[in-house]
């Protein structure tokens, strides 16, 4: 297993150019299925959680060519002859963004057998929502040997269904099962995210009518029949926040290139309280810069547009160096503190008391040996290494994979002294 060691202290200066979207591309992946035609698609990142949705859509017969170029994929998708309507375990215990592919499959076909998910290490994440919209649309769902069973005797039913609590994965499902149900369906309480905005778009550039985009209550039209279409992912605002967060932890300076400012000022406005000089540089560029001393900021995770959850390990990475003491609520997943011990094995003061983290400030970290659990926790543990005092080695870094194109790479040419150990014992 590949590790990276990190030889911390250095500020971060120079640029960064953002990727393709993980979050946004693989729902959009998904949605592939749900017509006969050829969709291209670009500005796919090269991520593991992209081949493994790649894999999954090879598994039901669809076609993809793949064009690599330096710094993206393009897919050329080609979905016309589906013949196997099931998602295995196998592949799906890897990503839960599979699920995904169950509304387009049983809105096409009438029938998918999908492998429930289960939990991961965040927490349990559940389905219910996913289903409760499907089975309003028309579906009998049954859950037997741990697969989700879902058939349907016609074309899904257009429904008005209100959303029980707020969900980025059931808001994508039930979208997109929509578009080719009979008639009118109105989703209430969905989710507002701006990768579920991408793929409203990327939909209707295949010939669905979704209105209300952006908002909590979307509408679908539903077509017989959805056509190709060329599109272009949104760029990855999880990524780009990271980048931010690190000039800020190192004390440096970095140009973020290719996001735009507003898709991500809720960190933008936390950055700036914790005395961080942001501006919008116009042209996509926003520059981060450390001018003095770093304040605390306590921040609560909520759905879109509050502080994202997939931000707060990063963010607390930050917060154990601050001047003060910062409350960090996550409000989305149960178990998401678990990057909290490994950044106390590097000397930060930390306590939980249920949903909350209490940060102390303190002077510096030092570097250790640590290992994290799932994506975003291990690049948390990456920015306290980059400024940690003496050499951090982080394990496991297939997370970072799933999430983070060519992460050394970037992070290296900023003058970050960074380092894979490739075949690296456990
Ligand atoms: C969530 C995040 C998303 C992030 C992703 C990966 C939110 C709202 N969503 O999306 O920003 O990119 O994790 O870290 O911040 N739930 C149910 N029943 C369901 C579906 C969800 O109870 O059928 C619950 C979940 O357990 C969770 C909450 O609703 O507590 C939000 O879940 P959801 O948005 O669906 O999770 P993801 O799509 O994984």
């Amino acid at each position: 297993m590949d590790s990276i060691v990190i030889t911390g202290g250095k500020p971060l200066r120079g640029s960064v150019k953002v990727s393709g979207s993980k979050n946004a591309a693989l729902p959009i992946i998904a949605a592939c299925l749900l017509t006969d035609q050829k969709v291209t698609l670009t500005n796919i990142p090269k991520l593991t959680d992209i081949y493994t949705m790649k894999h999954l859509i090879e598994n039901h017969a669809g076609k993809i060519e793949v064009i690599d170029k330096e710094d993206q994929l393009g897919l050329i998708i080609d979905c016309s002859k589906i013949d196997n309507l099931t998602a295995p375990y196998e592949i799906v215990r890897k990503m839960r963004a599979s699920i995904w592919v169950l509304g387009p499959l049983l809105a096409r076909f009438g029938k998918a057998k999908v492998s429930l998910p289960g939990g991961c290490a965040i927490g349990i994440r559940q389905v219910d929502l996913h289903i409760a919209s499907l089975e309003a649309m028309g579906a009998k769902i049954e859950i037997k040997e741990g697969y989700i069973y879902a058939t349907s005797n016609s074309r899904l039913k257009g429904v008005h269904f209100i959303f029980n609590k707020v969900s980025v994965g059931a808001t994508i499902n039930a979208i997109m099962a929509a578009t080719l149900a009979s008639g009118e369906t109105r989703l209430f309480n969905c989710a507002q995210e701006p990768e579920i905005i991408d793929l409203c778009h990327c939909l209707n550039g295949m010939g669905a009518e979704v209105s209300g985009i952006g908002t909590s209550e979307v509408t679908i039209i539903g077509k017989k029949y959805l056509h190709g279409t060329n599109y272009n992912v949104m760029p990855d605002r999880i990524e780009a926040g990271t980048y931010m967060i690190a000039a800020a932890i190192t004390k440096g300076e970095l140009d973020i290139c290719g996001i735009d400012y507003h898709i991500i000022e809720n960190l933008v406005l936390k950055l700036k309280e914790a005395g961080i000089n942001v501006v919008d540089l116009g042209n996509n560029i926003i520059k981060v810069q450390y001018v003095g001393i770093l304040k605390q900021v306590d921040i609560q995770t909520a759905v879109y547009p509050g502080f994202s959850t997939d931000l707060q390990a990063q963010f607390m990475s930050l917060m154990s160096l601050s001047s003060g003491t910062s409350i960090i609520t996550e409000n989305i997943f149960e178990n998401r503190f678990m990057h909290v011990s490994e950044l106390c094995r590097m000397g930060a003061n930390i306590t939980i008391n249920n949903h909350s983290a209490v940060v102390r400030g303190t002077n510096y970290l030092s570097g250790a040996e640590v290992m994290a659990s799932d994506l975003r926790a291990s690049v948390s543990l990456v920015l306290a290494g980059l400024v940690a005092k003496g050499e951090t080695k982080v394990r496991r870094i297939y997370h970072l994979d799933r999430g983070y194109q060519m992460l050394e790479e970037k992070l290296g040419k900023c003058g970050a002294d960074i380092r894979r150990i490739v075949g690296d014992s456990v």
